[in-house]
C-alpha cells in the first residue's frame, strides 16, 4: 500500500490517542468535538491525515489494526471512521460490513481511502457500506471538505435519533403513569415482532411493530388521569377524549419521517374487524395489517396482566376471550389463531409464510402506501 501523498504539507506534531486538534476552536470543550477514528496500519498515512486535519476542530483517535479499532468503537462513540481499503488483517470492505451490521455502529459514516486506482475498488467499498470513497493521492482540501459534509450528515442523524428517543421516553413515561402495566411496552414489542415474524414480514415492518409496541399509546399523554384511571364507566364526553389518544398520538409522531411506518399502528390499533372501532370505523382489511397485529397482542397482554379492578386471566382464558371476539366479528379471524399458534412455544413459521392471499394483499397495500 502506498503512503498518502503529502502534497507539500509538512508533517505536524503527532497527536496521541485521546488528544484533539485545537486549531480554530480552542474554546470548544473536548467532549463536544466530533471524534474521528483513523484506521491504517502505516504510520506515514496516519501522520499525513493528522497533518491535513491539524487545524480542524476534531478529536482524532488512531488505530493500527482492525482489532484495535473495534475495541475503540466498542468503548466510545465515534462520529466518523477513515480507513484504508487494503489492510493486513482484515480488508477495509470486510471491516465496513462488520460495522454496518452492528446496531451500535451502523450509522457511523465511513470514509474509505485507497491507493489503488480503478472504479472496481470504489464499487467494492460502497457496496460494503462505505459512505464515501477517495483515491490517493489525497488533496487536503478535498479530504477536509468531505469530512465536514460527512460530519454534518452524522449530526443530522444524531439529532433525529435524539428526537426519536425523546418520543420513546415520553411514551414510556405515559405507560409508567399506570403502575400496574409493568413492562407492557416491552412485551408488546416482543409479541408483535414474533407475530410479524410468523407472517414472514420484512425487517422494516418488524421494526415498525417493535416501535409501535412502545409508541402506540403515546397520545394518552393528552388524556387526564381522571379519565385514564376512572374507576366507573366513562361518560360519552370522556370517551371522546379517551378515543382521541389515537389521533393525538399520530399528530405527535407525524413530524418524524422516520416514524412514518408506525403511524398506521398508532392511529388504527382500536379499529374493529366489523367497522365498529375508532377513530375511522375501518373494517376488515381496510385496517392496516400492522395495526391489526399490534391490537391482538395489546389485548392479549391487557387480559393476562392483573389490574386493581381485575385479576390476570390465564393464557387459556385470554385465548377463549379473544376467540369469542373473533366470533363477534371484532378481531381478524386469521391473525388471532396464528398468534396463539406462535404463543405455543413462540415458534416462528417459515420465513416465507405470509398467511393467506388477503394478508399478502394487505402487505402489498401497506408497502404501496409507504412508498407512495
Ligand atoms: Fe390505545
Amino acid at each position: 500500500m502506498n503512503a498518502i501523498s503529502p502534497e507539500g504539507h509538512a508533517f505536524c506534531h503527532p497527536l496521541r490517542e485521546g488528544e484533539f486538534a485545537a486549531g480554530r476552536q480552542e474554546s470548544v470543550s473536548p467532549e463536544r468535538l466530533p471524534t474521528i477514528l483513523v484506521l491504517d496500519s502505516l504510520d506515514i498515512n496516519r501522520r499525513l491525515l493528522r497533518a491535513m486535519l491539524k487545524t480542524a476542530p476534531y478529536r482524532l483517535i488512531e488505530a493500527r489494526r482492525a482489532t484495535e479499532a473495534l475495541t475503540i468503537l466498542d468503548r466510545e462513540p465515534v462520529d466518523l471512521l477513515i480507513l484504508d481499503l487494503m489492510m493486513p488483517e482484515m480488508s477495509g470492505a470486510d471491516f465496513c460490513k462488520a460495522m454496518k451490521s452492528s446496531k451500535k455502529t451502523q450509522f457511523t459514516p465511513i470514509l474509505m481511502l485507497t491507493s489503488v486506482q480503478g472504479i472496481e475498488n470504489e464499487i467494492v467499498s460502497i457496496a460494503s457500506g462505505a459512505d464515501e470513497f477517495l483515491t490517493k493521492p489525497l488533496h487536503p482540501e478535498v479530504v477536509r471538505t468531505r469530512i465536514r459534509a460527512m460530519l454534518r450528515n452524522k449530526a443530522a442523524i444524531d439529532s433525529l435519533e435524539e428526537a426519536e428517543s425523546i418520543l420513546f421516553t415520553l411514551a414510556q413515561a405515559v405507560e409508567k403513569r399506570d403502575k400496574y402495566t409493568g413492562d407492557h411496552c416491552e412485551r408488546l414489542a416482543f409479541y408483535g415482532v414474533s407475530l410479524g415474524r410468523a407472517l414472514g414480514l420484512g425487517k422494516g415492518h418488524l421494526s415498525a411493530l417493535h416501535r409501535g409496541g412502545y409508541l402506540h399509546d403515546i397520545g394518552k399523554v393528552s388524556v387526564p388521569d381522571a379519565i385514564l384511571f376512572k374507576k366507573g364507566a366513562l361518560t360519552e364526553a370522556e370517551w371522546v377524549i379517551m378515543r382521541s389518544h389515537t389521533t393525538k398520538g399520530e399528530e405527535i409522531c407525524k413530524p418524524m419521517k422516520s416514524l412514518a411506518s408506525v403511524l398506521p399502528i398508532i392511529r388504527s390499533h382500536h379499529e374493529r374487524w366489523d367497522g365498529s372501532g375508532y377513530p375511522d370505523g375501518l373494517a376488515g382489511e381496510e385496517i392496516p395489517l400492522l395495526a391489526r397485529i399490534l391490537q391482538i397482542v395489546d389485548i392479549y397482554d391487557a387480559l393476562t396482566t392483573a389490574r386493581p379492578y381485575k385479576p390476570a386471566l390465564t393464557h387459556q382464558e385470554a385465548q377463549a376471550l379473544l376467540e369469542e371476539e373473533v366470533r363477534r366479528n371484532w378481531r381478524d379471524p386469521e391473525l388471532v389463531p396464528l398468534f396463539f399458534e406462535c404463543c405455543s412455544g413462540l415458534i416462528p413459521r417459515p420465513e416465507n409464510s405470509l398467511g393467506s392471499s388477503s394478508i399478502r394483499e394487505s402487505l402489498e397495500r401497506m408497502n404501496a402506501q409507504l412508498l407512495g
